[in-house]
């Protein structure tokens, strides 16, 4: 078998909260059959299996008494083109925004709004991943895993994915399912969605009249980079809250307390709330607790300052979760994966 097993590898690296705790083994398989390799030795060994993508939605609380599998496949292959549309398939381990800047520079469209989202391209459909009025999979085909309860793998629709707001059926079923590939069907006209935030005034402010998806992609990077911090010189792990949705009732109350409420109505008569502006409101932005913080520019964001670990960022966020329920009576739900209790010593 050629696969290098290593020992006791920090993962601080390997998360962009950049927590350091270690994984008692690790590996990085480059293909479907190193990872076979991989599980078959882990089952053997008597050990918990963690799968590893970019790290970039990711608590890590302890030390993995795990076989960590770092999904390194690679390549991007263009499967079939007409004069609309591209059916791009992408292994797994690619970065997502380096993709995502490919399919723009080769004249595809629908992605531009999700640039600069950290993480790779396996790791999207767990969550979704959304941002400026666009999810993954309002342009996902399919996805191609491996089942690990089958040992087969699988195609899923985008329908079989179950896609939701930062939710899906990998995310509900975690673990059971690797990721392998993704394919996306990518119009070559762009329809731009330039209706979210403050994305079409920018680009008006920047003298951008006829935009192009190209355009809206700088635009985009350019807003995010104004809020969000680059993990690498600001350690953190995106929104570290989902938006919470309610009752159209119970937003009707906060109003007439908080008239400068952000809300959305959706489509089903609920309502979504900005849960950035209530931890704001609630006077939590830019706290810092040790090396766990608040974000100064994004109150949705939990940063670590250096040495903070997974469960001081989890204190730090139950207090803001208790707080918020005090004042607001909203549960605020923590997006990123929380990750600690593989407890299954060899
Ligand atoms: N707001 C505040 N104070 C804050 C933060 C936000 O008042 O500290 C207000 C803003 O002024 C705005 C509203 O809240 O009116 C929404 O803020 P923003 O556009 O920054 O987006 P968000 O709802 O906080 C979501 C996603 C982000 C995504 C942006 C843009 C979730 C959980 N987060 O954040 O996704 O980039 O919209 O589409 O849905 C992520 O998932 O990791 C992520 C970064």
């Amino acid at each position: 078998m050629s696969l290098l097993i290593e020992r006791d590898v920090s993962l601080k690296l390997y998360n962009t909260l950049a927590v350091d705790v270690s994984a008692r083994f690790f590996v990085a398989v480059h293909s479907l059959e190193q990872l076979q390799d991989a599980l078959a030795w882990a089952k053997q060994q008597g050990v918990a299996v963690f799968l590893l993508g970019g790290g970039s939605n990711l608590v890590l609380t302890a030390d993995l008494h795990a076989l960590v599998i770092y999904i390194q496949l690679r390549g991007i292959q263009l499967l079939s083109e007409d004069a609309h549309s591209a059916q791009i398939e992408v292994q797994a381990g690619e970065n997502w925004h380096a993709f995502v800047q490919w399919s723009l520079a080769q004249g595809f469209s629908g992605l531009e709004n999700l640039s600069l989202i950290p993480g790779s391209v396996g790791a999207a459909p767990v969550q979704n991943i959304g941002a400026y009025g666009v999810e993954l999979k309002d342009h996902l085909e399919s996805v191609l895993v491996l089942d690990r309860e089958t040992g087969q793998t699988q195609r899923l629709s985008a329908e079989q994915c179950q896609f939701a707001y930062r939710d899906s059926v990998f995310k509900r079923e975690s673990g059971r399912r690797v990721i392998l590939s993704v394919i996306f069907k990518l119009p070559k006209q762009a329809t731009l969605h330039l209706d979210y935030g403050h994305l079409r005034s920018y680009l008006a402010e920047q003298q951008v009249l006829q935009p192009t998806a190209q355009d809206v992609s700088r635009a985009v990077c350019a807003i995010r980079a104004e809020k969000l911090p680059d993990p690498q010189q600001l350690a953190n792990a995106g929104s570290f809250f989902k938006n919470p949705v309610i009752s159209a009732e119970h937003a009707q109350q906060l109003k007439q307390n908080y008239p400068a409420l952000v809300s959305f109505a959706q489509d089903d008569g609920s309502v979504k709330l900005a849960a950035g502006w209530l931890i704001e409101q609630a006077g939590w932005k830019g706290v810092r607790q040790g090396d766990a913080g608040v974000h100064a520019k994004q109150a949705l964001v939990l940063v670590n300052y250096g040495g903070a670990t997974g469960i001081q960022i989890l204190q730090l966020a139950a207090q803001i979760q208790a707080d918020i329920f005090q004042r607001f009576a909203v549960e605020l739900e923590i997006e990123p994966n929380v990750m600690g209790q593989v407890n299954t010593p060899a």
